[in-house]
């Protein structure tokens, strides 16, 4: 066996790193598996400087990228530095090139997924993004592949580790978010910056993604309603906890009267359901197909080795594939299918006021629901003093009536504040 496949990567920081080590550890299995010797033949990074110690020849490093997609030395392109610029272009040359590619950049593929589908369609070439959504976990190929044959009805995500860790150690602590950040930076769970978990744009990204390929179609990740976790209180945590349920930060994708229905935001979910089972940096994605029934893929949803380990089957499938001169199975995003509107979206939903303690005002409170159509399945007050708080459960309500309920309450005299407002998504898995 003495064909050899050249891999040439972009970007080796932490995901770049894991790739490395797996790839030269498990060199030999990987070498009878693929039919081939993997080898990587260059990398590019920005610092040349930094010592990575990584079982590679120093003289891979370059840094300059574009130099490692065009090079005559590289046969297979792995996209592992991440962010828009200059990445997509460097694929889409590389594609072009006739080069297949291997991506972890959920961010790209929910932007720019069916313009880079396409480029490798032309290219009759291979684009692979296993890693780009829940890291190790597989459920691109799970999707596109092994439920080719069914009809998806809904996707339910845990997608996103850093705001699942923070819920989990608010929820088993009754520690403040503000609080449970502060550590999680500290410890380096979370980033500096951690607007792109903490704001759900990351589990957007990649609900996205999973949208398009369970329902063949096209969902940018602007198309997705995303809401973060940044509001929500040790109150509203203790108030689920009682009621049965857990807060999650979850991506629903579900398709309703041909339109597809995807969100992103915090939720109550049943604590009986396999997903509320889901703690610390962990993620999982629940499918629900006609004929399969339900499934869920759990594992880790990110760090060097996980990510890598999805980037490396990739690779192997990609490679197996070139030495063939075949292509893998690609996305058929063949339905145009309009995004439907969150207003249209029908759950229960929890809302948590401040008021004035004063006779009256909870029937003034039930009547402004009923005005809007909304009904009440649960409404209880707490705290006496001065200012009470009024915890009231919905049935299912649409999502327009219920924002028009909330407009008007803030209205009302002695509705002090509009504390919290949280879907509750127990029906959600009975629909
Ligand atoms: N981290 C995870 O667990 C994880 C999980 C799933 C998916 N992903 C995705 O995987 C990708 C990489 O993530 P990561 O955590 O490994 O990022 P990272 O640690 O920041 O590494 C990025 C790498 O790209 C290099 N790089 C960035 N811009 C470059 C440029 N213009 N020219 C040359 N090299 C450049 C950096 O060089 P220097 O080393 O010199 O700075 C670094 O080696 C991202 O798309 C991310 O969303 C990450």
């Amino acid at each position: 066996m003495d064909r050899v496949i050249r891999i040439g990567m972009l970007g080796c920081g932490t995901v770049g790193g894991g790739i490395v080590q797996i790839l030269h550890r498990e060199a030999d299995d990987i070498t009878v598996r693929t039919g081939a010797k993997l080898e990587v033949t260059r990398i590019a990074v920005r610092d040349l400087s930094r010592s990575r110690g990584l079982p590679v020849p120093d003289e891979v490093y370059t840094d300059d990228p574009a130099a490692v997609v065009a090079a005559d030395d590289v046969d297979v392109v792995v996209e592992v530095m991440g962010g828009i610029d200059p990445a997509g272009a460097l694929i889409r040359r590389a594609l072009e090139l006739g080069k297949p590619v291997v991506t972890a950049n959920k961010e790209l593929v929910a932007q720019q997924g069916p313009e880079l589908y396409a480029s490798a369609k032309a290219a009759g070439v291979d684009l692979a993004y296993e890693a780009a959504v829940a890291g190790a976990i597989p459920i691109i190929k799970p999707l596109k592949e092994s439920l080719a044959g069914d009809r998806v009805r809904r996707v339910v995500g845990i997608l996103n580790g850093t705001t699942n860790y923070i819920l989990t150690r608010m929820t088993e602590e009754g520690a403040s978010y503000e609080d449970v950040l502060a550590d999680a930076q500290a410890l380096g769970y979370a980033e500096a910056d951690p607007t792109a978990d903490v704001g759900g744009h990351d589990a957007a990204a990649k609900c996205a993604i999973l949208a398009s390929l369970a329902f063949d179609t096209s969902v940018h990740g602007d198309d997705v309603h995303r809401e973060g976790i940044e509001n929500v209180t040790a109150t509203d945590i203790r108030t689920a906890d009682r009621l049965g349920y857990v807060i999650k930060l979850i991506g629903i994708a579900s398709e309703v009267d041909d339109q597809v229905a995807v969100r992103v935001h915090p939720a109550f979910l049943p604590k009986e359901h396999p997903l509320a089972a889901v703690r610390d940096a962990f993620n999982a994605v629940y499918v629900e197909a006609e004929a399969a029934g339900e499934l869920m893929f759990y594992g880790r949803g990110a760090g060097a080795e996980p990510t890598g380990s999805a980037v490396v089957g990739d690779i192997i499938d990609v490679s197996r594939n070139l030495l063939q001169t075949a292509r893998g199975a690609h996305e058929s995003h063949h339905r145009a299918k309009p995004i439907r509107p969150i207003q249209d979206l029908t759950t229960q939903y929890y809302v948590l006021l401040d008021v004035a303690d004063r006779s009256g005002v909870l029937a003034e409170v039930a009547t402004t629901f009923g005005d809007h159509d909304v009904s009440i399945a649960q409404v209880w007050q707490e705290g006496s003093s001065e200012t009470a708080q009024l915890v009231l459960i919905t049935h299912r309500a649409r999502e327009g009536d219920l924002q028009a309920t909330v407009d008007a309450l803030k209205a009302l005299p002695h509705v002090r504040n509009v504390a919290s407002v949280l879907r509750v998504e127990a029906e959600v898995f009975a629909q």
